[in-house]
């Protein structure tokens, strides 16, 4: 579970509750602004700050720089965080900058940080933004996963963190957005939490009873049905998915009404393979482990739910999570299977390894009930994808331009980004099966569109977009925005998606 980090905006100088670190935003360059918080300490400092920039051991890139201040009048450091250039300054950067200052925090066992507002704030909504975005990535640079650790060796020691406003924006609308970053921030916790958690401990059974809780915290609607009730409703598919494994499957169901009564609503489905060991079709050894990601996509539209409600967003959403363990059993689906599924076209089953998108196909299908006023689907759903794209990006599938346009901009706004793939006629070809409709496995010439090809005949009766995460969901390895594991891709996206639809 992630620590509890106290933000909060205060006003006038803090002078004795300074904490023991006091830190100041600088943009890039001589003539950059320098915002009223660095001037004043500038001054107090006798010039100093102005010292370090001038001499070259610090431009505002992407370091950080501790100064000693030597003064009982202040706190013990000043650091300078580097922004990079003002002028090409956006959010993503803004956030890897304060993931860079929570590492910095880290390393100096700080527990109390004053920290100044981007210097050109002066309540734009722009610039305002970009404070929020840094303190966004403080709170993320924060995040730990130790719930399985008996013994920490090095357990978050920052507890609290002061903003000082540079402008005369009132502190009540500053909190406002504080409270706003709060809940994205720990939707997206909740996420990588769920990405985190071990296969064993994190099944089908055990995430319907997070979304359960989500479901209660939120005031939502909640609807789980086990393999019997999905097989009465039709859907084979996702019951096929479902036999190789002991663990029993759960189709979770949360609806949230923050809008006008018959407005059509957005319905966001999440592939959730709590573990995917190809079945049958088993994988190899090496990096199976990585397997227990495959439930991302559920935890990005869980994780998304919860802000949604929080934030209280007046929109109709739906979220719809296929979950299932896909293992090789005495009872598993088989190549050369063909599935009944609940919109009606067949599945030849080639490789049982191709199974999120056999349990995605019924989750469209049963998306239709709601009379959606637009799809998304969020899945990890082939390594082809990792191929094509790497772990900088999802890619984006769409045969429908108003679904493509919306999340790109939602992905640029984030800085989760999207990278729009081709569904064309000639790929649509290629998911033919020659027993059924649609084969589940095709060559492996593009593999990730292949996969969307796959799904679009189940997407039927509403505008819709697959995305594929399998990239971006979890690192292999620390990076600048996070930690390794589980990252929380899309929550972001699809809040700011949900936010900005407009019907
Ligand atoms: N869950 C995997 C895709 C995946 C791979 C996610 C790497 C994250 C990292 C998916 O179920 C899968 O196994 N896809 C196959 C499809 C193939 C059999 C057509 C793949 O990508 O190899
Ligand atoms: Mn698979
Ligand atoms: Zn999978």
């Amino acid at each position: 579970m992630h620590t509890s980090l106290i933000v909060k905006v205060v006003t006038g100088r803090p002078q004795s509750s300074w904490g023991e670190a006091v830190a100041v935003p600088v943009w890039k360059g001589k003539g950059a602004p320098r915002g009223t918080l660095f001037t004043t300490l500038d001054k107090a400092l006798k010039g100093a700050l102005t010292e370090v920039l001038a001499l070259g051991g610090f431009n505002g890139g992407d370091d950080i720089k501790t100064v000693y201040t030597r003064s009982k009048a202040m706190p013990a450091r000043v650091l300078l965080v580097g922004m990079g250039e003002a002028k090409s300054a956006d959010p993503a950067r803004a956030r890897k900058a304060g993931v860079r200052l929570a590492r910095a925090a880290h390393d100096m066992k700080l527990k109390k940080l004053t920290l100044g507002a981007t210097p050109e704030a002066r309540g734009t909504a722009g610039t305002h933004a970009l404070t929020g975005s840094l303190v966004e990535g403080l709170l993320y640079g924060t995040y730990r996963f130790d719930d399985f650790k008996t013994k920490e060796p090095r357990p978050v020691t920052l507890r609290q963190v002061q903003i000082v406003p540079e402008d005369t924006t009132p502190v009540r609308q500053h909190q406002d957005a504080l409270n706003r970053i709060n809940a994205i921030v720990d939707a997206t916790q909740l996420a990588r939490d769920l990405g985190n958690r071990p296969c064993n401990d994190l099944v089908p059974t055990t995430l319907a009873q997070a979304a359960r809780q989500v479901a209660a915290e939120g005031g939502l609607k909640v609807t789980v049905l086990d393999y019997k009730k999905a097989e009465a409703a039709g859907m084979h598919a996702f019951c096929a998915v479902a036999k190789g494994s002991a663990e029993p499957p759960a189709f979770i169901v949360l609806e949230y009404h923050g809008g006008k009564e018959n407005e059509a609503p957005i319905v966001l489905v999440g592939k959730g393979l709590t573990f995917d060991t190809g079945g049958i079709s088993l994988k190899p050894a090496e990096n199976m482990d990585h397997m227990k990601f495959d439930m991302c996509g559920a935890a990005a539209v869980l994780g998304a739910m919860k802000a949604i409600a929080a934030l209280k967003v007046p929109k109709n959403v739906v979220m719809l999570i296929p979950s299932v363990e896909n293992m090789p059993g005495g009872r598993a689906y088989k190549p050369g299977d063909v599935l009944k599924t609940l919109g009606g076209p067949t599945i030849e089953v080639r490789n049982t390894d191709a199974e999120g998108r056999v349990v995605l196909a019924d989750a469209l299908a049963y998306a239709k009930q709601f009379k959606p006023a637009g799809v998304v689907d969020l899945a990890t759903l082939t390594g082809a994808c990792v191929v094509a794209l790497g772990s900088e990006c999802a890619g984006l599938f769409s045969p429908n331009e108003m679904m493509a346009s919306r999340l790109s901009a939602a992905g640029e706004a984030t800085g989760d980004r999207l990278w729009r793939m081709p569904m064309w006629d000639e790929y649509r070809e290629l998911v033919k099966s020659d027993v059924a409709d649609v084969r589940n496995s095709t060559g492996r010439a593009a593999g990730a569109v292949t996969a969307a090809c796959f799904l679009e005949p189940f997407a039927d009766g509403y505008p819709w977009a697959h995305i594929d995460i399998a990239g971006p969901a979890y690192n292999e390895h620390t990076t600048p925005y996070g930690p390794k594991g589980a990252t929380g891709f899309g929550v972001r996206l699809l809040v700011n998606l949900v936010e900005n639809w407009k019907a």
